[in-house]
């Protein structure tokens, strides 16, 4: 793995070997050892343009366990504010001589850019660009989930996850979709018809406009955040409407399977798509998903920094 932009770039196995490698590194983190030499001397960049709490935080965790330098970046303070552009900033971080740069931004496919345009020379890893993707926000989903239902083995086929609420500004949804269809999961997107992207026949999915006629049938109910800030238009009458519709409340959670999980990638806007009572409920693994999201990102920059895969390392006897 060069970088990682977006799921599509990679094949079942990679997304597999992914998986395996975060279920290792959190197994071995769970033991004695909490940092790992592996990337000393290695400078990882988070390069923020958005706001974030969990993925800032996680890749900064995930750096640090495995021993590399980590500067933060973040564009509120910095000569953005003047604006220096996304080239420029690049250009700068890369004289510096960071050897990864985790960005988030705005724009759908500045990840890309900056990879393309090799302004980095360094790894690039996608946190999140625009409305287009967040791979690794999947990649700890499906690792959540592989941990609940699949006892950490293998792939999703299966399963049943219906993706619930603002499909159409989603880039969690979007990643999500490629990823579960790739480990062969079955999915449903649940939500009302404003928020269902045009064009959504193409992708491969389930489409509904009912929670209430699918919550019987998945093993995993995905609430999304209703993302109010990305809203220049009115997609539904009345939150109170949409919470009425799409909410995941108790009473709803009575019709949900024996071992179904409730999930949520954050920040949460309780009362709205999710009630507190169901967030906190103990079918919910959201809380477990942002620690699983350590693991999963150490994993990721392993990967594509360490230059060899776990496998590799780990047939050669050479220490993590
Ligand atoms: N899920 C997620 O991306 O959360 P943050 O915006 O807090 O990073």
């Amino acid at each position: 793995m060069k970088h990682l932009l977006s799921i599509a770039d990679l094949s079942k196995d990679e997304a597999i070997e992914v998986l395996d490698t975060a279920a290792e590194l959190a197994r071995l983190s769970e033991g004695t050892v909490k940092k790992f030499p592996t990337l000393r001397g290695r400078t990882v960049v988070n390069l923020f343009f958005e706001d974030s709490t969990r993925t800032r935080i996680s890749f900064e965790a995930a750096a640090k366990r495995l021993s590399a330098d980590v500067i933060n970046f973040a564009a509120k303070g910095s000569s953005v504010s003047k604006g220096e552009s996304l080239k420029d900033t690049a250009l700068t971080l890369q004289a510096m001589g960071a050897d990864a740069v985790v960005i988030r931004h705005g724009a759908s496919g500045a990840a890309h850019q900056l990879a393309k345009q090799e302004w980095m020379k360094g790894v690039v890893i996608n946190a999140g660009d625009g409305t287009h993707e967040h791979p690794t926000q999947a990649l700890l989903d499906a690792f959540t989930i592989r941990r609940h239902l699949k006892e950490n083995q293998g792939d999703l086929s299966g399963i049943k996850v219906g993706i619930i609420g603002d499909i159409l500004h989603s880039r969690v949804a979007r990643s999500n979709i490629l990823l579960l269809k790739k480990l062969g999961a079955e999915v449903v997107l649940i939500a009302p018809p404003t928020l269902i992207p045009v064009g959504v026949a193409k992708w491969g999915v389930g489409v509904s406009y009912s929670l209430d006629d699918q919550i019987k049938s998945l093993d995993v109910v995905m609430a999304l955040r209703v993302q109010k800030e990305r809203m220049n238009d009115l997609y539904f009458p009345t939150e109170r409407e949409y919470a009425r519709g799409y909410g995941l409340t108790s009473e709803r959670m009575k019709q949900m399977k024996t071992k179904s999980i409730v999930m949520h990638p954050g920040p949460m806007n309780r009362g709205l798509e999710i009630s507190a009572e169901s967030a906190d409920s103990q079918r919910s693994v959201i809380v477990e998903q942002v620690a699983n999201g350590v693991s999963v990102r150490m994993a990721v920059l392993y990967l594509t920094l360490g230059g060899a895969t776990f496998k590799e390392l780990a047939s050669s006897g050479e220490s993590l």
